[in-house]
């Protein structure tokens, strides 16, 4: 595991992506996403942060107990500040883990140490090493992770990680809190911390990178040619603010040019494009077109010359190519014809074991998708089984919808919905367009108010009889509710999308981690 040239990957996802504005995922969605992580092989999953709420902890137990039959399954870590508390609940989540981990952080710049903490550097320093070894007691693996290392003064960082190595870290994570460094500095930072901290060559160092000036993977691989042996990303690079590293860029870089930085991963590549859609259908967080390695053009041609190009040699124009990272398979699979076996078996192969009646619901829904397109892609089943079975409890449900639009006349949608009583309810509305006028008549239906924040649509799959893919985030005043709704026709999907995420807002109580609050 931790050979010479070996980087360990450590997902944090479920932690860190989990942050990412409207992100916020279900104890179900992240037991299916850490299954998906454990399918790529990363070696550490970061489940979660179970002091903060006790939906956390039983998220972070869940993960653990799922993936614990798994062989080789990968470590699974609870991140905990440096106090007893957190550190508690932590290895509540993890104790039952193949292979447990503690990560424990506490800030180390004076800014945060005196606006946020009100700690002075001795009191930081003393902290560190009674609550490193506190979490010592329960568990052998400790990372422990100096929080604004880029901004901390160097002398007072190479002190504390010397006092959390001795008292018993086995991974020293340098995260790059507010993605201020540029790769020159941050390969200077971690070189400083090889050759100045004591016994530092008995952990691993990892590297933790945030993405504010869009450097989050060059600071990443910069570490890792520094010396760090690990690397701390998420699936599309999703995370607070702008986000981390992208797990799918740091992978690809490595192997691509492997050349240029002899080291690699043990994640198998064949699985980035299916855990990337994952990530989006769960979170709702489209990947923009243009995006490295996962994007929709990432591996699209459009000027002649490079495409005359490609045909004559593929390396022509393509460093990697589409095969390494999963993208092949989800060309053509399955048909209208093909039948119930086919499709649990596409389905087992794609991770996803369906009791009968689970099933049966999602053989009826690929018919009719297989009635208005060709050729039914994984990608196309991702999007119906995250439309079908990840998403919140139904308060109203679609029953049908019929729209009028054109260029001429007021485009109007007559909407039918079944509501918490089973009884129905039918109301007609006029819009600036066939989605505002579906939104409107489904507005005069439910009785949640909800203004939108942001309403996204894109195609699953290329073609004339693609899906569509339409996320939206909403609000009531104080909290972000999002919604997810894929369909052949865009405007079914916004209906859907628009639904759950009312119905998020209507059962928040038991959906309270989807809220967070709106800030301008
Ligand atoms: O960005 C950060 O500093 C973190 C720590 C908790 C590792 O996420
Ligand atoms: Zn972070």
């Amino acid at each position: 595991m931790d050979a010479p040239g070996n980087v360990l990957i450590f997902d944090t996802t479920l932690r860190d992506g989990e942050q990412s504005p409207g992100a916020s995922l279900s104890i179900p969605e992240k037991v299916k996403l850490a299954r998906q992580l454990a399918r790529l092989q990363v070696d550490v999953i970061e489940a979660g942060f179970p002091a903060a709420s006790p939906d956390d902890l039983r998220a972070v137990q869940q993960v653990a107990e799922a993936l614990s039959d798994l062989p080789n399954a990968p470590a699974i870590c609870a991140l905990a500040r440096a106090v007893r508390a957190d550190i508690d609940q932590a290895w509540e989540g993890v104790k039952f883990a193949d292979h447990p981990r503690i990560h424990v952080f506490i800030a180390t710049s004076d800014i945060h140490m005196r606006d946020k903490l009100r700690m002075d550097r001795e009191q930081v320093l003393s902290q560190v090493r009674d609550m490193v070894a506190y979490a010592r007691e329960y568990c052998e693996e400790i990372e422990f992770s100096p929080e604004d290392a880029t901004r901390s003064d160097p002398q007072f960082l190479h002190e504390v990680i010397a006092a959390a190595v001795k008292a018993g870290a086995s991974v020293i994570n340098v995260p790059d809190t507010v993605g201020y460094m540029t790769p020159g500095e941050f390969g200077d930072l971690i070189r400083g911390i090889v050759k100045n901290v004591p016994d530092i060559e008995r952990t691993i160092i990892s590297v933790h990178c945030h993405d504010d000036l869009g450097m989050a993977t060059a600071n990443t691989l910069a570490g890792l040619l520094a010396g760090a042996r690990q690397a701390e990303v998420t699936i599309n690079g999703i995370g607070e603010r702008a986000g981390n590293a992208a797990l799918e860029e740091v992978v690809m870089a490595l192997r691509t040019r492997e050349d240029a930085y002899r080291l690699h991963t043990t994640v198998d590549p064949s699985q980035i494009a299916r855990a990337s859609r994952l990530v989006c259908n769960l979170t709702g967080i489209p990947v923009q077109v243009n995006k490295a390695i996962v994007g929709a053009n990432a591996f699209a041609h459009e000027a002649g010359i490079h495409q005359d190009g490609l045909l004559k040699h593929r390396s022509t124009y393509e460093i990697m190519r589409p095969e390494d990272v999963g993208l092949s398979e989800s060309r053509l699979v399955l048909g209208k014809h093909s039948g119930r076996h086919a499709l649990r078996e596409r389905l087992a192969q794609m991770g996803y074991e369906l009791d009968p009646e689970r099933l049966e619901a999602a053989f009826d829904r690929f018919k009719e998708l297989g009635d208005k397109k060709r050729e039914v892609t994984d990608a196309d089943l991702e999007a119906l089984i995250a439309d079908l079975f990840y998403r919140p409890r139904e308060v109203y449900r679609l029953v049908d919808l019929q729209v009028v639009a054109g260029r001429s006349g007021m485009p109007t949608a007559t909407v039918k919905l079944s509501g918490p009583d089973g009884e129905e309810h039918i109301r007609a509305a006029v819009g600036a367009g066939p989605v505002d006028a579906t939104y409107r008549a489904i507005d005069a239906i439910v009785p949640a108010s909800a203004r939108l924040l942001e309403y996204d649509v894109h195609a699953i799959t290329s073609g004339i009889d693609a899906q569509g893919e339409v996320s939206v985030r909403t609000t009531n005043g104080t909290r972000v509710f999002r919604g997810y709704g894929a369909d052949t026709d865009i405007i079914v999907a916004s209906a859907k999308a628009y639904l759950s995420a009312l119905n998020r807002l209507l059962t928040s109580k038991d959906w309270r981690k989807d809220e967070q609050t709106v800030s301008g």
